[in-house]
């Protein structure tokens, strides 16, 4: 059997309807763009403005991020026209299953879970170090062995249960407790942009692009991939380093194509998806850039905490109760990027096992809740291990090559689908096709190449490890595969 087969786009529609699998219809264009939001803006606008600024881009970290959100921006559109195609929980794997075939379909599905279940683990340890700093701004001391960085990370383990209970209840629920934090969050980043305003040093702007200079630090594995294979000498800064700092805050935008995840789930997909990812991606850009500006304003980049630069650029200043207050917003911020993620995960894992790529008894719905309440249970408890148990947080960069190989496959299926099945009815097109779907895929994979060799080194063991349970499992028995699929059955016309 071909390792290109696909599952029509009819088939993808009429799962969703099957009674045991059939999630809540509830939400609108605004719940999406909420929880756009709420997932986006995380630990990247809080932690790594600082870290790229510092280590690689200067105050030109601004074009780092302005970089990144063209490459999102495009795949973004890519996105919002399969999402508006093919209405169907699990986002980009859906899209592919209808396009490229199983074995791409899986592929991209593994990525996911990588980007979603490291992405959850890594902002939950970036939470839990906020919380330190905020309650060690208030007085309070946690012991050593059971915060942040110590034996067991306790708030990480509490934050993820907390989180994965809320998230079995129901996801309109979950996404009334998001509805709070992001308005916390927005706030907060307004903040630190308004108040930021008046200490900024225009001196401080310049360089602006700080001159290229070699350095022992990224040499090795941990040099980008694009630096090693053209055999340059390891530098930081000019124009590479603000490339390289485009890699690393594309961790920042990681989150809107978390929305097309909850496309069952939603009233009018066709219309809402689109406007859901798209309005987001365009609010966190011109915050991010805005952050960005004022942060390396405030402070030289040389000085800049490349671990918490937001707060500690107002403690510089000897604002030390703006710092606070920040710490207090990160705290309530990450907490809807943690959730978020976890939703997300569940809702890949949800389709992969529907179509028994996964066992299939994971993708049964609770009776009251109509929530996916095996699969939230399993992410719950490997994330809580994961964020509890491991060094994860530096781990960021695997998150970024995960997504970035799941944006560029979904480009590239964009392009597929329109000639496999022109036919179908499409509520959003990505403008100036097939030029823009192939820019993004380019971008995406420059973007990849400038992330680190070891970040590829792991990439490739985790692919590896995919291929290999695809072929032990997942190829045997996948409904596709097993004929299912094949049975005669009613299948319902599009929703609208
Ligand atoms: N974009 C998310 C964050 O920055 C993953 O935390």
């Amino acid at each position: 059997m071909s390792l290109f087969r696909t599952k029509s786009v009819e088939q993808s529609i009429a799962d969703t309807d099957e009674p045991e699998f059939r999630l809540k219809k509830s939400l609108t264009a605004v719940d999406l763009t909420v929880f756009g939001v709420g997932v986006v803006i995380g630990a990247g606008i809080f932690t790594l403005t600082g870290r790229a600024a510092h280590d690689v881009a200067g105050p030109a970290v601004v074009i780092s991020f302005i970089i990144a959100a063209i490459a999102c921006g495009l795949a973004a559109m890519c996105y919002a026209e399969f999402a508006s195609t093919v209405p169907v929980s699990g986002s980009a794997y859906t899209f592919s299953y209808a396009s490229l075939g199983e074995l791409f379909a899986w592929i991209i599905g593994w990525d996911l879970i990588l980007e979603m279940f490291l992405g959850a683990s890594v902002v939950a340890q970036g939470w839990s170090a906020y919380l330190g700093t905020f309650l060690q701004q208030i007085g309070i001391v946690l012991p050593e062995a059971i915060s942040y960085g110590g034996v067991v990370d306790l708030p990480a383990i509490l934050l993820v249960l907390v989180l994965g209970g809320l998230m079995t209840l129901g996801i309109k629920e979950s996404l009334r407790v998001n509805l709070v934090l992001v308005a916390v969050k927005l706030f907060i980043v307004l903040f630190v942009i308004i108040a930021g305003i008046m200490f900024i040093n225009p001196a401080n702007y310049t360089p602006f692009v700080p001159q290229s200079v070699p350095t022992e630090s990224t040499s090795g594995l941990t040099q980008p991939l694009l630096q090693f294979l053209s055999g340059l000498e390891p530098a930081t800064f000019g124009v590479g380093g603000i490339l390289a700092g485009a890699a690393l805050v594309f961790f920042a935008y990681i989150g809107f194509d978390v929305v097309a995840t909850t496309a069952e789930e939603t009233k009018r997909p066709q219309r809402d998806l689109p406007i859901g990812i798209i309005a987001s991606l365009v609010i966190c850009t011109i915050l991010y850039c805005a952050v960005a500006v004022v942060v390396t304003g405030m402070v030289p980049y040389s000085e800049l905490n490349p671990s918490a630069a937001l707060a500690n650029a107002f403690a510089f200043h000897g604002q030390t109760w703006m710092a606070t207050v920040i710490a207090a917003g990160a705290v309530a911020g990450l907490t809807t990027v943690v959730l978020t993620l976890m939703i997300g995960a569940t809702r890949i894992i949800f389709a992969m096992s529907r179509d028994r790529l996964l066992p299939g008894g994971l993708a049964k719905v609770h009776p009251r809740f109509r929530t996916p309440w095996v699969i939230s249970l399993l992410v719950t408890v490997i994330v809580a291990v994961v964020a509890g148990l491991t060094p994860i947080g530096v781990l960021e960069e695997m998150v970024n090559i995960g997504t970035l190989s799941a944006f560029v496959l979904v480009s590239i299926g964009v392009l597929v689908l329109r000639r496999k099945r022109p036919d179908l009815k499409r509520g959003f097109r990505v403008p100036l096709s097939p030029v823009l779907p192939i820019l993004s895929a380019l971008i995406c994979t420059y973007l990849m190449l400038n992330l680190s060799v070891e970040t590829w080194l792991r990439f490739l063991i985790w692919l590896a490890l995919g291929f290999a349970i695809y072929f032990a499992y997942s190829r045997r028995n996948s409904r596709l595969g097993t004929g299912e699929f094949l049975a005669p059955r009613v299948v319902a016309p599009p929703k609208e």
